[in-house]
């Protein structure tokens, strides 16, 4: 299957900071066919990026951080999966900054999903422990809470869904979860959506991932791809993550 690194950018950079690292992410996914290499930035941005990244390679592509739970009309601020369409191919639902700033979780989640996959914009549905366990497998706690999150929805709703393991304590810590770990929770999951939805499709983590630890995980042959946050900021960093992991070199 295909692989797939994802950087998130989240609320950082100025539109020519900003420009200038989205043209060198689409140049990194020249050296790659059908791996696919995406960039999140700051909402505001997505319309000024898409415009200079037009001539672009296809297994570039660009996703939204966030997408309103509603259709249309008075939500100041939203903005909506119909307004995203023909600007992202991706979007991020669940993250955990998301649940922390904004609450979000259950039924928005649910309806972020379903208005994304109307408009063909895939969902990359982000999960997660929040703290780090003592040994105990977390995959009971987290099959839980995504149960939650995936309620109401039907195995046609997931079907074209990508799912991201964060770890909530990995995200920015600087302790990532060790490969291994990693693809123990990923198998498990990738199981329980299987067994439920009928679901078949990529998994990926995020985590504190660098250039240091991008070629274990690529190892890991049930890692599908990497959410990266932080070290996404870093052209050099970014292609480096994509190198070792698409490569394992
Ligand atoms: P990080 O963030 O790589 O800075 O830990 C990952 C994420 O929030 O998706």
């Amino acid at each position: 299957m295909a692989k797939l690194v994802i950087g998130n950018w989240k609320m950082n950079l100025a539109l020519p900071a900003a420009t200038q690292l989205a043209r060198s992410a689409s140049r990194v996914a020249e050296d790659y066919s059908s791996d696919r290499i995406v960039v999140a930035p700051p909402l505001i941005w997505l319309a000024p990026i898409r415009e200079v990244s037009r001539v672009q390679p296809p297994n570039f592509a660009l996703a939204s951080q966030t997408v309103s739970p509603f259709d249309v009309g008075a939500h100041t601020g939203d903005v909506s999966a119909e307004q995203l369409k023909g600007l992202v191919t991706y979007c991020l639902v669940g993250h955990s900054e998301r649940r922390r700033d904004h609450q979000e979780r259950g039924a928005v989640i649910a309806a972020q999903i379903k208005r994304l996959v109307a408009q063909a914009i895939t969902p990359v549905v982000c999960f997660g422990e929040t703290a780090q366990g003592d040994g105990a497998a977390p995959q009971s706690q987290i099959t839980a809470d995504l149960a939650d999150d995936l309620s109401g929805l039907s195995p046609s709703d997931l079907e074209p869904c990508v799912f991201a393991y964060e770890p909530v304590w990995a995200i920015g810590s600087g302790r990532p979860a060790s490969p291994s770990y990693a693809a123990a929770v990923i198998a498990e999951v990738r199981q329980w959506l299987t067994r439920t939805y009928r679901w078949r499709g990529q998994v990926i983590y995020g985590g504190s991932v660098t250039a240091d630890n991008a070629s274990s995980l690529g190892a890991e042959a049930e890692i599908d791809g990497l959410l990266v946050g932080g070290a996404s900021l870093h052209a050099r960093e970014f292609a480096l993550i994509c190198r070792r992991f698409l490569r394992h070199v």
